[in-house]
């Protein structure tokens, strides 16, 4: 029997960031939506994270790692850094605020509502994914707001997952999505700005289109994951 992608967007979850520290020193971070608390007593979380993802091999070395919940003001540009680029290319902490834990950890608190630090108990290798189960050590409410959901991220910001994501289905090729018509009529005011359907950057201006060899400054994907819309 085929299975119907689309289902899985019914499932529920928030978006996190997954932060940790490799065996060179280097601060690694990536946004996650497979945080869940799995047990109350002692606290545990468990994450699910991509092999391939510079973020996965520190947890496992580290045996640690800290989870920030995204509230639902965080910018696309935080994130595009954390969800579309690797830690082993840029210091993706540099432009957010963060702190460092005792044990070295860096903790995002940019856009964030509350934070815990893990203890990595069990690892389960499910293939393509790592699944870290852990108990938390630390928790702390660090702002007040409303927490990011998945779904507003992919039907309000209109953002996309990469496919590293755990959830991944190929409902979420940007390829596949209709080309959204802006309105002729539109109000002197209005700008015309282009957004990028891979990660959701904008960039103002261009009324003529993007040039030929424009790369996303956010995921680098070129000119034609760009729609068209008015700000
Ligand atoms: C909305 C969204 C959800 C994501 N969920 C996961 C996830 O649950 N697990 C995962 O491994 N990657 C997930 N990703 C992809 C990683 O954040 C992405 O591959 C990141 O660039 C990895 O960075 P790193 O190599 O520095 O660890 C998600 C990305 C987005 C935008």
């Amino acid at each position: 029997m085929e299975i119907d992608r689309k289902a899985f967007r019914s499932l529920t979850s928030g978006l996190y960031i997954i932060s940790s520290i490799d065996a060179d020193g280097r601060l690694c971070g990536c946004v996650v939506n497979t945080l869940l608390q799995v047990a109350s007593d002692p606290a545990q979380l468990l994450v699910s994270i991509n092999k391939q993802n510079a973020t996965a091999e520190a947890v496992s070395t580290s045996k640690r790692f800290c989870a920030s919940v995204l509230s639902q003001d965080t910018t696309m540009d935080l994130i595009g850094t954390f969800g579309f680029k690797s830690s082993k290319d840029i210091d993706k902490f540099s432009e957010f605020d963060h702190s460092v834990c005792e044990s070295g950890l860096p903790r995002l608190t940019h856009d964030t509502l509350a934070t815990f630090e893990v203890r990595v108990d069990s690892t389960v290798d499910v293939g393509t994914h790592l699944v870290f189960i852990g108990t938390v050590e630390d928790a702390e409410v660090v702002g007040e707001g409303t927490p990011i959901t998945y779904d507003y991220y992919h039907r309000v910001l209109r953002g996309k997952t990469p496919k590293k994501a755990a959830s991944y289905n190929d409902g979420d090729d940007p390829a596949k999505d209709e080309i959204v018509e802006i309105e002729e009529t539109a109000s002197s005011e209005q700008k015309v700005a282009w957004r990028c359907r891979m990660c959701g950057y904008t960039v103002e201006g261009y009324p003529d289109g993007l040039p030929e060899d424009w790369r996303c400054p956010m995921c680098g994907v070129g000119r034609d994951y760009f729609e068209k819309v008015l700000i």
